[in-house]
């Protein structure tokens, strides 16, 4: 059996480098990973093939950055004829970026059998690009392997035939404990930043609707400045995030400390130790969970509803910088621990799972 996988972002990287590990180890089934290069910086992409020892990609297209539909419709064609070529029984995919809409519209438009890994994630904001993305290579999907209870029923609300829906658990709840003895022997962060554990805040940002609007960033940078004056703020920063800020005319005052991207080991390390965490990315919500880290998300909803009815997350819409600093004040100072930690996002086999569904077909 041959299953092309299509990756290209940095949190694909992550989800795929358990699961491929996992494919390669089914009798008779071969992965053909194509790298479609939305994310090419080295520490947003080589950095992970190096440190978590994913295969290397077999094709990369080198499609880069653009438009969305530009950079879709790239991907699209090169995705097509990469297919053609190899002849797959599926097409894998992960997650909500324009590397997931192409290898599932191309895939689609061939007939070959999409899966779909954390299927079912709903904003309910099709402002977002990642919603519109979601929600259109759910329905063209053949297997979707859903991460969490919602999940499921999102994808059942939306008329998905039950049969096509498989509750695997998180393919990253599956890295996080893979890779936890790595992170701890291999970074040496901590020591390189002066930072104590749990004497700091770690935040980032890189949605679009933070990033392309000014008010809402010039609102989550100040509350960080101002928190700074008081905490170590730790921000590992999204290229999209530096070039928006650059635009801005906005410069960080002395206390915040704006760091390149760092690597997923690093990462681990970061988020394991922070008193506190401020973020927009989906990922970073759920992996402040698995650390116990209190989560504040810098959006009006996520996808990730667990969190926040568990108490480990609290929404913070930033449209006001006074207002969101002492939300993150607050937090920081008066954060009280669920009593209750429940097992939301499996049990660490999702990956495996994910692997038997598509030998077994
Ligand atoms: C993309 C995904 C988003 C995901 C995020 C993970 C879409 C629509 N968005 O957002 O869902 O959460 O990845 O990080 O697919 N850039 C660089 N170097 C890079 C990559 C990007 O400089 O290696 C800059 C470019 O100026 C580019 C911008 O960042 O235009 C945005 O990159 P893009 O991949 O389009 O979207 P992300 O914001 O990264
Ligand atoms: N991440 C990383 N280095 C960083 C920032 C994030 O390794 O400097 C990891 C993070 O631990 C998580 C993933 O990247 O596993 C999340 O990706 P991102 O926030 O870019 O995208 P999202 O999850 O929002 O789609």
């Amino acid at each position: 059996m041959k299953i092309v996988t299509v990756i290209g972002a940095r949190p694909q990287f992550i989800k795929a480098a358990t699961v491929s590990r996992a494919l390669r180890l089914m009798p008779g089934l071969r992965e053909i990973l194509v790298h479609t290069g939305q994310h090419y910086d080295r520490n947003m992409s080589d950095i992970f093939f190096d440190e978590l020892e994913i295969p290397r990609p077999d094709i990369h297209l080198g499609i880069g950055s653009g438009s969305h539909g530009a950079q879709t419709g790239q991907m699209l064609e090169a995705i097509e004829r990469t297919i053609l070529k190899h002849d797959p029984q599926w097409v894998l995919v992960y997650g909500d970026t324009n590397s997931t809409l192409a290898g599932a519209l191309a895939a689609a438009k061939l007939n070959v059998a999409i899966a779909h890994v954390e299927a079912g994630l709903r904003s309910f904001n099709r402002a977002m690009p990642e919603e519109v993305n979601r929600v259109l290579t759910d329905h063209v999907s053949n297997l979707l392997f859903a991460p969490t209870k919602t999940a499921v029923e999102n994808l059942s609300h939306e008329g998905i035939d039950k049969r096509r829906v498989m509750r695997v658990g998180d393919v990253m709840f599956d890295a996080a404990l893979f890779y936890a003895k790595k992170a701890a022997k291999m970074s040496k962060i901590l020591a390189r930043l002066a930072l104590e554990p749990g004497s700091y805040v770690l935040a980032t940002i890189h949605r679009a609707e933070n990033t392309d609007d000014a008010t809402r960033l010039r609102a989550i940078f100040d509350a960080l400045e101002k928190l700074s004056r008081e905490v170590h703020v730790v921000v590992p920063i999204h290229p999209r995030t530096r070039k928006a800020l650059s635009k801005l005319g906005w410069r960080a005052g002395k206390g915040l400390r704006l760091i390149d991207p760092v690597g997923y080991l690093d990462m681990v390390m970061l988020e394991k130790h922070a008193r506190v965490i401020a973020t927009d990315s989906g990922g970073v919500q759920k992996e402040a969970f698995f650390y116990r880290v209190p989560c504040v998300t810098l959006r009006t909803e996520t996808e990730w509803v667990e969190l926040v009815e568990a108490g480990w997350n609290t929404l913070a819409p930033p449209t006001d910088s006074a207002r969101l600093y002492r939300r993150l004040r607050r937090i920081l100072i008066n954060f009280r621990r669920p009593r209750s930690s429940p097992a939301l996002y499996g049990t660490g086999d999702a990956s495996v799972r994910i692997a038997r569904h598509l030998h077994n077909r």
